[in-house]
């Protein structure tokens, strides 16, 4: 995976009727270390990090580069949406497309947040690269996220063996920029 480079960035902030996507910034850290420590959210995604080791090497303003969006409710991050080129993925039909991934703490689980941040960053991925499919990678046994892109208008691709478990490779066609 790399970052989505050629894009403008940081945007300016996108607002949805409850949340505000942005980049990251030095108040998130700490939302940062119990996203990816937490062994909830990396059910599906290979286990979490040591929570010590994160508190070690995450920089003061971690995962800020060009397609990493922070999800804020209220002020606070709740979750992060990744936008990345999938340069090295190993289906051909994926390879070197836009890549959506999403994280969101559990405590924000459950209320629409991650579907409504993640069609406004695609919204946003529509301007900034238009007439570009997006790919979506998930294991096939993570159902929130399999229900997630089907409501986001991924439809499967194939299903593949990597891992250790079965893998969803979606893809959602292009989508005319909003402007
Ligand atoms: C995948 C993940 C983002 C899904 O989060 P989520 O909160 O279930 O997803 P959504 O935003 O689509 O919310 C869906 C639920 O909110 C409910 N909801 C409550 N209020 C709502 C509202 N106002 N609007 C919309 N939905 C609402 C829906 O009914 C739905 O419930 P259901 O799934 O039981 O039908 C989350 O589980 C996660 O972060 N997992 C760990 C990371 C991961 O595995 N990522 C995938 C790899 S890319």
């Amino acid at each position: 995976m790399a970052d989505l480079g050629t894009v403008p960035w940081p945007p300016e902030p996108i607002r949805t009727d409850r949340l505000v996507l942005r980049a990251s910034e030095a108040g998130d850290r700490a939302a940062f270390v119990d996203l990816l420590a937490s062994p909830e959210v990396h059910t599906y995604l290979g286990g979490p990090r040591p929570r010590a080791e994160l508190e070690r090497e995450l920089p003061e303003v971690p995962e800020r580069w060009p397609g990493s969006f922070v999800v804020d409710l209220d002020g606070a991050m709740i979750g992060q949406i990744l936008l990345r080129r999938a340069t090295g993925h190993r289906h051909p039909a994926a390879a070197g497309r836009a890549d959506l991934g999403y994280l969101f703490l559990p405590r924000a689980w459950g209320c629409g947040y991650a579907a409504e941040a993640c069609a406004a960053a695609l919204g946003w991925l529509a301007d900034a690269l238009p007439g570009e499919p997006v790919v979506l990678t998930t294991q096939s046994a993570n159902t929130g996220s399999m229900r997630l892109a089907a409501k986001l208008g991924f439809t499967e691709v194939e299903r593949f063996e990597a891992w250790g478990a079965e893998q969803w490779l979606g893809m959602r066609p292009p989508r005319p920029p909003s402007g």
